[in-house]
Parts: C-alpha cells; structure tokens; sequence
C-alpha cells in the first residue's frame, strides 16, 4: 500500500495521507507521493472535486517527519520546503476543489496540507496548531503566508509564536474550519455532499472561480477586477456557459459537457 492513496468514485477522488503508525508524518517519500497524485489527479478528467484526509481516526497530519528534518542541512532544509510549497501551491492552483476533511491532529506541515485545500471540515476531536517554534523551527510548507492572509496577521502571529493547538470549535471561531463533526463517517459523507453539490456546476466556471479568488486575492482591488472580468470572458468561451444560460431560460436542467 503507497504511502498516499487516490480512490476514484463517482467524480471525487479521496486522497489518503496513509503512514498512520506515524500519525501520517509527512516525509521525503510521502511527499514524492503526493507529488505524483496531485499531477494525476489534474490529468484525470473524471475527477471533479477531491476530499484530503488522513489513514485512521487519530491523526490528518501531525506534521513534516521531524526525524527526518533533524539531520537536514540548511540547504536541504531549503530543499524540503521549496518541495512541499510546490505541491501545496499545485492544489491551490488546480482547477479542482480541494476539502480537507481533517480527522485529528492537523499540525505543523499537516495544518499547511489543510490551509492548501480550498475550505477545512473537521472532527470534534481534531487539534490544529503550528508547533514549530517550539522545536525552534519555523513552519515552511506556507504556513505563515496562508494562515496569515486567512486569519490576518495577528491571530497568525498568536498561533505561530505560541505554538499552542487549537481545537476544531476554537478553528471554527477563526474561522479556519467551515464546520465541525462529532466523527470521520459523518464529516466525509457531509464532504460528499458538497462535493455533489458542486458537481451540478458546469466545471470549467467552478475552476474559474477557483483561479479567480486564489490568484486575484494578492492583487490590487482594481487588479483583482480586471482579473475577475478576464475570467469572465472565459467563461463565455465555453460550450458550458451557453448551455447553461440557454437551460435556464429553456426552463430545464442543464448538461455540462466540461467544455
Ligand atoms: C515524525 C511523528 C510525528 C512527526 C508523530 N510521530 N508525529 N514522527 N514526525 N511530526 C510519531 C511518533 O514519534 C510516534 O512514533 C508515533 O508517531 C505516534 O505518536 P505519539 O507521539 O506516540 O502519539 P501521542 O503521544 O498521541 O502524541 C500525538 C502528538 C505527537 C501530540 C501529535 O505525536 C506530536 O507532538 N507530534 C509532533 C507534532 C509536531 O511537532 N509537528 C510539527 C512538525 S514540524 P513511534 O515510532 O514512537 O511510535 C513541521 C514543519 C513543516 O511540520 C514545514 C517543513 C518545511
């Protein structure tokens, strides 16, 4: 069994972090994995929505794979985190929605994991928090650039220097988390749902939006318009968006086409 597990059904793919024995710590192999999943996963056509989440019930992610980090150069440290940045920025920028249904503890590189897919869903016994300062290091999956233009500065800046573990309600309050489940089972069918739910858009336009809110966050106000009405024009290049406009006002439901 790999160390990261892709099952594709009905349109969502289910992406398993799978090396439970160490609560699915994240390492040089995990992350070659996941590499290689994600590239998949875009190529995949049939795969409309992917559900993240960790093997078992204790843990998502409980970080980077600290005895794996604890021997690495300054230059490999680099290395390790320019690695798990470039996937992790993969996921943002793929045109697939990304829920990260987070069944335990989401720590360090594992809270970063989450804050890459596009909303978190969590467990009630779910614990985020970035301890990193605490083994003297910093987060560098992203960490500090997501969690700070989530939350704003301060809160992340709390939460870092803290290095503390918030539960699932306490993430919800942040709103970090959109929801919280008493179990796994109850938050991965609720996870199917929306992931349903969005499958009755036309997918090129949810992809759009997707590109929209990511790459146009950073820009200007005025930037970020001209970069909405650009995206907009696309979509009206699409087979998807005339049926759709035309279904609503031929008073039916409309068929998607993805092109
Ligand atoms: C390596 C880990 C691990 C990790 C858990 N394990 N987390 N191994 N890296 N991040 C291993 C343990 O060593 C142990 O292995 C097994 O998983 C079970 O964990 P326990 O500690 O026995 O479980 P428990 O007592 O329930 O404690 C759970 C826990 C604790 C509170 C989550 O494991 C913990 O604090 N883990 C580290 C969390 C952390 O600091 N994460 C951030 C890492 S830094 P054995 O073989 O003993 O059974 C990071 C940087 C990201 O993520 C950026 C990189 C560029």
């Amino acid at each position: 069994m790999g160390k990261v597990i892709l099952e594709v059904k009905d349109g969502i793919g289910y992406l398993t972090i799978n090396r439970p024995d160490k609560l699915n710590a994240l390492n040089n192999e995990v992350l070659s994995e996941l590499n290689t999943i994600i590239d998949d996963i875009n190529k995949n056509s049939e795969i409309r929505v992917v559900i993240v989440t960790g093997s078992g019930e204790k843990a998502f992610v409980a970080g980077a794979d600290i005895a794996f980090m604890k021997d690495l150069t300054p230059k490999e440290a680099v290395d390790f985190a320019r690695l798990g940045q470039e996937i992790f920025f993969k996921m943002e920028q793929s045109e697939k929605p990304f829920i990260a249904c987070v069944n335990g503890y989401a720590l360090g590189g594992g809270f970063e994991l989450a804050l890459a897919c596009d909303f978190i869903y969590a467990t009630e016994n779910a614990k985020l928090g970035f301890p990193e300062t605490g083994l003297a290091i910093i987060p560098g999956f992203g960490g500090t650039q997501n969690l700070s233009r989530l939350v704003g500065k301060n809160i992340a800046k709390e939460l870092i220097f803290t290095a503390k573990m918030i539960t699932a309600s306490e993430a919800k309050e942040l709103r970090i988390v959109s929801q919280v489940f008493k179990t796994k089972d109850e938050m991965i069918k609720f996870a199917e749902d929306v992931a349903k739910q969005i499958m009755k858009n036309g997918p090129i336009a949810v992809g759009l939006a997707k590109r929209a809110i990511a790459d146009g966050f950073d820009l200007t106000k005025e930037d970020g318009l001209k970069y909405e009405a650009s995206l907009f024009g696309v979509a009206f290049s699409t087979n998807d968006a005339k049926e759709g406009l035309t279904a609503f006002l031929e008073k039916r439901k409309p068929e998607y086409k993805n092109s």
